[in-house]
């Protein structure tokens, strides 16, 4: 598969069994060379003209691997003192269902607002009271916010609070008890899907079990950009995320300690939707 060798073959095939022949006269001084030997001398002179093909594909993985690592999207971790503040109260088992819901939809918002960070905006021509101003507005309906239900509903009032036009999507699984693998039973996206870019919401990434999963639908109807926001995060989710989707960003609140047995974040929070729809 070589093309310096397939190169350096055919050529001494083609001398060699079509009987070239070359002669070089000096006077009296004759020699001619011809058939096999003329393709061997030929052969090694290739050979040593053509630059190696290893050294090449070498350089070519080199470049393929450094691509790879730079789409490799680093999760971001909101470090904030107002942050740090909220998830204390968020996180104390006293903090009642409605100021948890609250909480919940307010780190969403900042969460949010962190990934809107490279937003591309389209320019627009305003009038201030003072003066004309060329500046620029976001587009509202290029974005899709998919929550995983049922807690990543409790995040979707924050988000709609700052886009308020974006629309909405929803992907329903649960865990299963046993295996605490996500189990699809639901998924209604907005029209178009593939041509916007999808913020998944589901507050605590544990196993990560359902965001690939969540990933993976989505990047079955065609969407190629996509973004995943939690509240909390567990080592054990994000790299099992970023393994299987290096492409998909990850923007979390705090990144905890590990998992349990039961797979529930450690310290965490709980269990998120219970503590929004207090159903427990
Ligand atoms: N889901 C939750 O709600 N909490 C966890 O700690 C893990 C998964």
């Amino acid at each position: 598969e070589d093309p310096k060798n397939v190169v350096v073959a055919s050529t001494m095939l083609v001398l060699g069994l079509g009987g070239a022949a070359i002669s070089i006269v000096n006077g009296d001084f004759s020699i001619t060379i011809s058939g096999m030997s003329l393709a061997a001398v030929v052969g090694i002179l290739l050979n040593l003209c053509i630059p190696n093909n290893k050294e090449e594909k070498k350089k070519i993985e080199s470049a393929d691997a450094k691509k790879e690592k730079e789409t490799i999207m680093q999760s971001k971790e909101l470090k904030h003192p107002l942050i740090e503040h909220k998830l204390a109260i968020l996180r104390d088992k006293k903090t009642g269902t409605k100021e948890f819901r609250e909480l919940t939809s307010e780190v969403a918002m900042f969460l949010c607002y962190e990934a809107m960070e490279e937003a591309e905006l389209e320019e627009v021509e305003i009038e201030t009271p003072i003066t004309k101003l060329k500046t620029g507005k976001l587009n509202e309906d290029k974005y899709a916010f998919v929550p995983i239900l049922r807690a990543g509903m409790g995040m979707l009032e924050g988000i709609t609070r700052v886009i308020p036009n974006a629309k909405i999507g929803h992907i329903g699984m649960y865990r299963d008890e046993e295996t605490f693998e996500p189990v699809n039973y639901f998924f209604k996206v907005p029209k178009h899907i593939e041509d916007k870019e999808v913020i998944i919401l589901g507050p605590m990434l544990a196993t990560g079990g359902s965001a690939v999963d969540a990933i993976e639908l989505l990047k079955s109807k065609g969407v190629k950009k996509m973004k995943f926001l939690c509240i909390i995060a567990a080592p054990e989710g994000l790299e099992r995320v970023q393994k299987e989707h290096p492409d998909v960003q990850i923007y979390c609140a705090h990144i905890d300690d590990h998992l349990n047995e039961n797979k529930y974040i450690v310290p965490g929070l709980g269990d998120a939707g219970d503590r929004i729809f207090g159903t427990k």
